[in-house]
C-alpha cells in the first residue's frame, strides 16, 4: 500500500523526481532536461503532494494554491508501474484536503483527457492560455 503526505518541494530531491516524470510519461511534456528550470518548478510549487511505497517514489502532484480559492494543479504523475490502483485519486484527496475551501484547476494532457471527468472533473469551456514571455 501506498502513503500520500503533503510535503515542502524545495525538500525533494529533484534527480528522484525527474525520475518520477520519465517513469510517468510526463517528462515528454514537462522541461526536465532544463535542469535550473525543473528545479525551480519542484521548489517554487506551494502545495506538493508524494506517494510513496516503502521509500520509493510512485507518484506526485505538484499545486500552486491560494489556499482559499483556487489550487492550480501543475502536474500529477504516477509511475506506470503503480498506476491504475487509485494513487492519482489519493494524490488529489490529498492535495484539495490541504486546501479544502479552494477549487482544483489543471490542464490536462492529451493521453489524460478521459481521466478527469473520470475522477469527478468538469470542463470549463472559456480556459485561456498565455505564452511564458521567455
Ligand atoms: C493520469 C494519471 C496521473 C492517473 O493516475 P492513476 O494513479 O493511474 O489513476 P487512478 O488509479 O487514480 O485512476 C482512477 C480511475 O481513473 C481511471 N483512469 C486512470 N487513468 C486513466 C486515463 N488515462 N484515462 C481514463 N481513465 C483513467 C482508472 O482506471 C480508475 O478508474 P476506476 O475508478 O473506474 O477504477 C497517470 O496515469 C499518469 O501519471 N499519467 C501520465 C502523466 C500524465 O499524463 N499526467 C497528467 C498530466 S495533466
Amino acid at each position: 500500500m501506498w502513503k500520500c503526505e503533503v510535503v515542502n518541494g524545495p525538500s525533494l530531491d529533484v534527480a528522484e523526481v525527474t525520475a518520477l516524470y520519465r517513469a510517468s510519461g510526463l517528462a515528454e511534456r514537462r522541461p526536465v532536461a532544463d535542469g535550473e528550470r525543473f528545479a525551480d518548478m519542484i521548489r517554487n510549487a506551494n502545495l506538493v503532494v508524494v506517494a510513496r511505497i516503502n521509500e520509493k517514489l510512485v507518484g506526485i502532484a505538484r499545486s500552486i494554491t491560494d489556499g482559499a480559492y483556487v489550487t492550480y494543479l501543475s502536474d500529477i504523475a504516477v509511475d506506470r508501474e503503480y498506476q491504475r490502483r487509485g494513487i492519482g485519486v489519493d494524490l488529489m484527496r490529498v492535495t484539495q484536503e490541504a486546501a479544502p475551501r479552494a477549487k482544483l484547476v489543471l490542464l490536462s494532457a492529451p493521453a489524460a483527457a478521459e481521466y478527469y471527468p473520470h475522477v469527478g472533473f468538469t470542463r470549463h469551456p472559456s480556459a485561456w492560455v498565455r505564452d511564458p514571455l521567455s
